[in-house]
């Protein structure tokens, strides 16, 4: 395993001394919030990759990008360089995106191939990750490509596992297993047929603050009524309650009076939909930043990803049911949704980016956590240092 860096050894000390002062332990009216280190430092921010990043499940790309053997899509997680590809097998699989010989990044932009080809010296790979040609080699027998010496420049693996639609990958291969991670969520969801669900677009939206401020905005429904008075119309306040959490999954939900054309008005539903999930929404956030939400005629994924200490990106894609998701007489309708989605997440973007501005200010340091709303905020800040910790 890579060792710390000096500095973001220190940064880890720096940080258990200021959450050391009891503000994750005593009663969630005495607590704070995590310190404002969190929030900006670029060493910090490395260690976080290092480590939440690296020893989690992470959400790292879509099953629908990889539909044919020989599909591969490059992407970054924990800052590390990741190919994704479809098998010869069927299944999909991760790896170190980087050639065994001189380390060059293997794949650059998403394609199709029978096999992996760094453009340095023609080293090739199966799309199982096995060594197949090094051209001009001239290493004599004991180097011959069948010998078990050779094995050592295979690609190397990445611990790799879907659901539905979504690819996760666990580069440090020893989080807990993926199941058992994400059984929180599955428990909730009993009743939604998800081989129904199509995905239909993804929206992307560039922040100017921290991937954790995104997601603590993400699942705590105490801004509604201030920062989207519109939808507490949809309901209100008092029908809300405060996000609970297990272990590494967040949870909040509501039950509605009667669906509005965003939310389950206008779109076919899931299936055979129980009465009791007819008039909900639920969302929830895998630990550390994939998010979704989920109501009878949709599902909307959100991931905050992390770019810089002050810099996420925010992709958020829809899917329907159906052909809600296809068919021309629900153009209209999907629209008004992508537009909902939209206007919601820009008045969301503006107070993130405040908070973010805020946690510059020496008159703030982890701040006043309100007893019956932030109890989940509470609990992801200790996810936080956990992982930090560990
Ligand atoms: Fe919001």
């Amino acid at each position: 395993m890579p060792q710390l860096t000096a500095a973001q050894q220190q940064v880890r000390v720096e940080f258990l001394q200021q959450v050391k002062d009891g503000r994750l332990d005593l009663s969630v009216a005495e607590s704070s919030g995590l310190p404002n280190i969190a929030y900006t430092s670029a060493d910090f921010f490395a260690l976080e990759q290092h480590t939440v990043f690296r020893k989690n499940w992470v959400f790292a790309g879509f099953v629908h990008q990889l539909d044919r053997i020989g599909e591969m899509i490059p992407v970054e997680v924990a800052g590390q360089p990741i190919v994704l590809v479809m098998a010869e097998d069927g299944k999909i699989r991760a790896f170190h995106n980087v050639c065994q010989h001189r380390g060059a990044q293997l794949v650059t932009e998403p394609k199709r191939s029978k096999k992996f080809v760094c453009p340095n010296h023609s080293w090739s790979y199966s799309l199982e990750g096995k060594l197949i040609a090094r051209p001009h080699f001239h290493g004599g027998e004991k180097h011959d490509i069948n010998q078990a010496a050779c094995h050592r420049a295979d690609l190397s693996p990445v611990r790799c596992t879907t659901w539905h639609d979504w690819i996760f990958i666990n580069i440090s291969g020893d989080a807990d297993p993926f199941e058992s991670c994400i059984r929180p969520i599955e428990v909730r969801l009993d009743g939604y047929d998800f081989s129904a669900l199509r995905f239909f677009e993804s929206l992307q939206f560039d922040l100017q603050a921290n991937w954790k401020l995104a997601v603590e905005n993400f699942i705590e429904p105490y801004h509604v009524f201030s920062c989207h008075p519109w939808l507490n119309d949809f309901v209100g306040m008092d029908q809300r309650q405060p996000p609970e959490f297990d272990d590494k999954v967040l949870f909040c939900g509501y039950q509605f009076q009667k669906t509005d054309p965003v939310r389950g008005g206008a779109l076919p539903w899931f299936p055979d939909l129980p009465k009791e999930k007819q008039d909900r929404g639920d969302w929830f956030v895998m630990f550390p930043n994939f998010a979704f939400e989920i109501f009878p005629d949709q599902v909307d994924v959100f991931i905050a990803s992390p770019q810089g200490p002050q810099k996420t990106l925010e992709t958020i894609s829809l899917y329907f049911i159906g052909e809600g998701a296809k068919a021309e007489k629900y153009a209209q309708a999907r629209d008004l949704i992508i537009n909902n989605w939209t206007d919601l997440n820009h008045e969301d973007i503006g107070i993130i980016e405040r908070m973010q501005r805020g946690r510059a200010s020496d008159g703030f340091d982890g701040g006043v956590l309100s007893p019956y709303w932030d109890p989940v905020q509470r609990h992801f800040a200790r996810l936080i240092t956990r992982a930090i910790s560990s």
